[in-house]
């Protein structure tokens, strides 16, 4: 059973954050020195998720996408992948990494059931990642990436968030890089989600400005037209290189947003921008039955009305979302509890 949404758009895509905690500092998502972390007690331990993630993919969910803060951080993620990759509903469960731990990971999540991966890359210059991540962790991110490509993962795509006067002078030499390693490249706007609290339009490149400076490097574009619910739009140069642009801020799906998101502390979130949540560690420790577990997650997906980005679109003084001090009293707003 699937079930719709007001607008007709189904549960399917769960993005599942198994930590709120982080080993680098991205500009757009971590920018400030102090963060509140979640209470070690309100963690759901992975008997738990699978509890829950079961209930979901009685719902209609079929893709599970696992994220952070930075999920290799998670003892034993290699446990979970097993208990997820064990229920036949999931036809496609992915991981987002920063890439920093993957190199000694990769293989034993391939071999627990991982299908996909997505790397985040933003610069490949070492100045530049110590600038942005305040971390000097290039290489490890590239070893990572190399692990995950040896480790016979049948796709591998690196997302970059392009930011003007940081990293968007390397529009051309990220793409050359990921075609090296035989990866599929993502370029993503800025966003002015929780968590990005320097936050400005001046510092977002757009959708079209990104297709203008890759025309002049490659030439012609062309778009590829695909039926899809997610986020990327693909395009292929005149030498078959394909690459993807996530233009949330500028031209956002919510029309066709089929995704929520559960936090490490059982928190599902109907939206990205949501500022509300269902408390569904609440409901599984108050020890609901499978069937009322459903039945508060179909309900509540039923009655959704999100479209978080488009209103964010229509908002005339844009800025950041929450400033630094409401993000510190509920950190359950932050990108980085969330779910990148
Ligand atoms: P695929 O299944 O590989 O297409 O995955 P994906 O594109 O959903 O996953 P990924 O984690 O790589 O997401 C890439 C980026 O898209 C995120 O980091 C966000 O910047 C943006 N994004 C992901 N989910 C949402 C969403 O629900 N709403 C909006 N507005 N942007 C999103
Ligand atoms: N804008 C766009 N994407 C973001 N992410 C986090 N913060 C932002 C933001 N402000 C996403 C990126 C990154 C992943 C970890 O989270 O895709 O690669
Ligand atoms: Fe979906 Fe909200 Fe993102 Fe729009 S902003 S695509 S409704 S999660």
């Amino acid at each position: 059973m699937t079930v719709v949404d007001t607008f007709q758009r189904p549960l399917r895509n769960l993005r599942l954050s198994v930590t709120d905690r982080c080993n680098l500092r991205c500009a757009y998502c971590m920018p400030e020195e102090e963060y509140a972390w979640l209470p070690r007690a309100s963690i759901l331990d992975f008997e738990e998720v699978a509890r829950l993630v079961t209930a979901f993919t009685a719902l209609g969910v079929d893709k599970v996408r696992i994220t952070g803060g930075e999920p290799l951080l998670r003892r034993e993620l290699a446990t979970l992948v097993r208990l997820l990759a064990a229920n036949p509903k999931i036809t496609d469960l992915a991981l987002t990494t920063n890439g920093v731990l993957l190199d000694a990971q990769a293989s034993e999540l391939r071999a627990a059931g991982l299908g996909r991966v997505t790397v985040s890359l933003d610069t490949l210059k070492p100045e530049v990642f110590r600038e942005l991540a305040r971390r000097d962790d290039l290489e490890r991110v590239k070893a990572g990436i190399r692990a995950a490509k040896a480790a016979g993962f049948p796709s591998l795509k690196l997302d970059a968030v392009i930011l003007r006067g940081t990293n968007d002078g390397e529009l051309c030499d990220l793409l050359e890089y990921a075609r090296g390693v035989g990866a599929e490249l993502r370029y993503i706007e800025y966003m002015d989600v929780g968590g990005a609290t320097r936050w400005s339009q001046e510092h977002v490149v757009s959708r079209a400005e990104m297709l203008a400076r890759i025309a002049d490097r490659y030439g012609a574009i062309e778009p590829l037209r695909e039926a899809s619910s997610a986020p990327a739009e693909r395009f292929r140069l005149k030498d078959g290189t394909v690459f993807g642009i996530i233009a949330s801020t500028t031209a956002p799906f919510c029309g066709s947003c089929d995704r929520s998101r559960l936090t490490a502390d059982g928190m599902w979130y109907r939206c990205l921008y949501a500022t509300r949540g269902t408390n569904l560690r609440e409901a599984l420790r108050s020890g609901l039955s499978e069937e009322q577990l459903n039945e508060l997650i179909g309900s509540t997906w039923r009655v959704r009305t999100d479209r978080g980005a488009e209103e964010r679109l229509a908002a005339h003084e844009r800025g950041a979302l929450a400033p630094r001090e409401t993000l510190a009293q509920d950190p359950h707003l932050e990108m980085h509890t969330r779910g990148g």
